[in-house]
């Protein structure tokens, strides 16, 4: 494939020059960048950053090592595929060079004989002018799109990443992802925080089943579900087994919404509690290698400890975590659940989650700019669809206002902090009422609009964008009707209220 022709989607695009995806969508909407089929051109994204043709890879790397660090992940880990998946990958590229250099000579050979045949034209007809006129044209086009063609740094880059992660599309639903490292089919949509279906991640339930009808996939590793002869003659694969060898496009099921999520029963184990301060703790569960549990970020689940005591708590982390299930727990005296995560639990203890419940999720399809809205424990909620939106990488800005009862409230200040500081589009803003924000007097719902009032002096726009709410109930209210009042319509703010 000639780069002339080399068309990128949004997503590999947006890798390519270090933005998001939503610059490139709104240039898109604006017309400032041309798409065909929602692909852009090599050619048109230069058009578009000249000044990426210019730049070294140094912050296109810094961009990705951002990202990892910002999602605590271990890039160097699992930054190359083995060698088989490499070796094709570079079989495969060394193909379209190859296609691409014998066009070329094609191309060259053409335009020669293109001049020749206008040598002869000009001797003859009494157009000469313009024929002469077409040849000068046609040697400075010819002349400038080789050397174009050539110097290209972004094409070659291109190529690079095209080695280091293969590019999923899934239909219908139109999604996409990368593939990096040793990932699986499933892990690579996982860590994008897209929920495809599946069950076990081990090769057992074949609910991950889905159809390759693009590309190459690789099997890596051996799994018991037995798929049909039939099946795998349409190309049928599980994705918890096999990885991405070149570009591939899947038919799967995308889970569109809650319903879409089967209850689940599973039995996990702590891993660690841990005190963030005085008031808080951090739980971490880790769900079984054959059971993993499938949720979106935003949800909620049921505990249960030690038998008898339950609660329901929102998940802290995001389903592109794998196996790990993050709580955030405050300390509740005469709480009996909580006086046992906090004097109690050890590592290792069975908890037993049920679930997942609740509609607080992100709406994906949105590019608007979002603001998160976080009351003390609220946090834990927000956190999850805050590390989706970024692993979505398709909003706009990303505002998050963490208001705390206390300076305690604001319990895990540096994971904003770190975000804000590895993110362009992420903005955190701490707060702290000075008062209870579960029990709220006149008074202090007075101090609290004010809060909210500063808000939006800082982002009158905050009514072109979404707005998340999450933490007690009576602060989670108050700051719903306060943002209603503005005029945001009801299908676009929303809210969690919480108890423990
Ligand atoms: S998730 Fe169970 S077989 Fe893949």
């Amino acid at each position: 494939m000639s780069h002339l022709t080399h068309l990128l989607s949004l997503s590999r695009a947006a890798r390519l020059i270090g933005v998001n995806r939503s610059e490139l969508q709104k240039k898109i909407q604006h017309g400032d960048l041309h798409a065909f089929d929602g692909m852009v051109s090599i050619d048109e994204l230069l058009r578009a950053y000249p000044r990426a043709q210019l730049e070294d890879d140094t912050e296109y790397s810094r961009v990705l090592h951002i990202r990892e660090a910002a999602f605590g992940k271990r890039v160097f880990e699992r930054a190359m595929p083995d060698a088989e998946t490499l070796a094709t990958r570079v079989t495969e590229l060394s193909k379209e060079l190859t296609l691409s250099q014998t066009q070329v000579k094609q191309f060259k050979l053409l335009l020669d004989r293109l001049r020749d045949k206008l040598t002869d034209m000009s001797k003859q007809t009494d157009a000469k002018a313009a024929v002469n006129e077409l040849k000068t044209w046609l040697a400075a086009e010819t002349t400038a799109a080789l050397e174009h063609d050539y110097a290209n740094p972004l094409a070659v880059r291109d190529n690079l990443l095209r080695v280091m992660a293969a590019h999923v599309t899934v239909l219908p639903s139109g999604h996409d992802f990368f593939v990096e490292g040793a990932d699986t089919l499933l892990e690579g949509a996982l860590r994008a925080g897209l929920p495809l279906n599946y069950g076990c991640s081990g090769g057992n339930c074949g609910l991950c089943r889905a159809k390759v009808v693009a590309g190459q996939v690789k099997k890596t590793r051996h799994h018991d579900y037995v798929l049909t002869e039939s099946e795998k003659s349409q190309g049928y694969v599980l994705l918890c087994c096999n990885t991405a060898v070149t570009d591939v496009e899947l038919e799967a099921p995308v889970a569109g919404g809650v319903q879409d999520i089967p209850f689940q029963q599973i039995a996990a184990k702590v891993k660690s509690v841990t005190g963030l301060n005085h008031d808080m703790v951090l739980l971490h569960l880790q769900t079984p290698r054959s059971s993993r549990l499938r949720f979106l970020a935003g949800q909620y689940v049921m505990l249960q400890l030690s038998k008898s005591l339950t609660a329901q708590l929102p998940i802290a982390s995001c389903p592109c975590d794998e196996r790990n299930i993050l709580f955030h727990v405050r300390r509740m005296p005469g709480n009996l659940f909580s006086d046992y995560v906090f004097n109690r639990l050890k590592s290792n203890e069975v908890v037993d989650i049920e679930g997942p419940a609740g509609e607080f999720i992100l709406q994906e399809k949105t590019t608007r700019p979002l603001y998160f809205i976080a009351f003390d424990t609220g946090f834990a909620p927000i956190k999850s669809l805050l590390e989706h939106a970024m692993s979505l990488d398709a909003a706009e800005a990303i505002h998050l206002y963490w208001i705390g009862s206390s300076d305690s409230s604001i319990y895990l200040p540096n994971i904003p902090r770190a975000w804000a500081d590895a993110l362009d589009n992420f903005h955190y803003t701490a707060l702290v009422a000075g008062h209870d924000l579960s029990h709220l007097t006149a008074l202090r719902e007075e101090a609290l609009l004010t809060m909210l009032k500063g808000i939006i002096n800082e982002h009158p726009e905050v009514t072109d964008g979404d707005v998340y709410i999450a933490g007690p109930e009576a602060a989670s209210k108050l700051a719903e009707r306060f943002f209603l009042g503005l005029g945001l319509p009801k299908t676009r703010v929303f809210i969690s209220y919480q108890s423990l």
